[in-house]
């Protein structure tokens, strides 16, 4: 496990911020990784969380109201949505965070061109149904957060589909923040970079996970919560006036081509 930075609980970080508190807010992927990091973010601001994830013990232990679905049902996905708003007695806020990936790092000769299809409709589609449905119910004003990537704006070797779904998502944050914009619903994103996930922790060797924490200029990977609290900042009051923007969350990864080793900027 890689730990270079140590991480103050929210119990201990009083951030206050104004207007999540009695709010009703679904969070889709919210039984792991930054979707439940965010969910006790959320609850630790006051608000009224559920989650929709297509793992029912994990949703289950969150303690929450829950429902599951997986994002490839979009149909099923979006109903989801709308039985979490019942149970929770309303919706304020969405949180999209859940993404299918079928993809994985391919060359272009061995694109299948099913697969990319796929990816880009699951993951579309998700995001605007989901949107739909939450919007749909929303009575006053209300705020959607989609978790992109910094591969939505910034291409990596072979990973094609990843990449044009997110860049998708970014698209689509957008155009929803436009057309909601006159009912005080705001929709923004927030792209992250490595984030040290149970998932991201098991899938990448120390060896890996190292070297992509030298490329980055702060000299840390987030955890969870860094992603969490960006999340909840875009969803409070305190970004009233902020629509339509992407917040990239990289350790300023995307700022420069140099890769300095840490030891010379020290
Ligand atoms: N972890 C990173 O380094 C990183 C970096 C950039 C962007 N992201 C994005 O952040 C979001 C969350 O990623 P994470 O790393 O926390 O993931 P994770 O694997 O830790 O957790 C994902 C959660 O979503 C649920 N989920 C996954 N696929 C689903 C599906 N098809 N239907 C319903 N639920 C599903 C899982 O059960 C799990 O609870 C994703 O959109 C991901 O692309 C993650």
């Amino acid at each position: 496990m890689v730990r270079l930075r140590p991480l103050w609980p929210w119990s201990v970080v009083s951030t206050c911020m104004q207007g999540l508190t009695g709010r009703n807010i679904v969070v889709t992927g919210g039984a792991a990784g930054i979707g439940l990091a965010t969910v006790q973010f959320l609850q630790s601001e006051g608000a009224n969380v559920a989650v929709v994830d297509r793992d029912a013990a994990a949703a289950e232990a969150v303690g929450v109201p829950w429902a599951r679905a997986d994002l490839s049902d979009v149909h099923g996905w979006r109903q989801a949505i709308i039985e979490n708003a019942e149970a929770l007695g309303g919706i304020d806020g969405l949180v999209n965070n859940a993404a299918w990936v079928s993809g994985e790092a391919t060359p272009l000769a061995e694109q299948d061109l099913d697969d990319l299809a796929a990816t880009l409709g699951v993951n579309g589609a998700g995001i605007l149904g989901a949107t739909q449905a939450a919007a749909g119910l929303m009575s006053g004003p209300g705020a959607v957060v989609n978790v992109a990537s910094l591969q939505g704006t910034n291409a990596s070797p072979l990973l094609y589909q990843y990449g044009t779904a997110k860049a998708a998502v970014i698209h689509l944050t957008k155009s929803m923040a436009l057309e909601l914009a006159p009912r005080q619903i705001r929709v923004n994103a927030v792209a992250p970079a490595m984030t040290l996930t149970a998932a991201v922790q098991r899938g990448l060797s120390p060896e890996r996970q190292a070297a992509s924490i030298a490329a980055i200029p702060l000299g840390f990977a987030a955890e969870p919560e860094d992603i969490a609290g960006t999340i909840g900042f875009l969803l409070s009051d305190v970004a009233r006036f902020i629509t339509g923007q992407l917040i990239i969350a990289d350790g300023g990864l995307s700022l420069t081509t140099a890769r300095p080793h840490r030891g010379e900027i020290a």
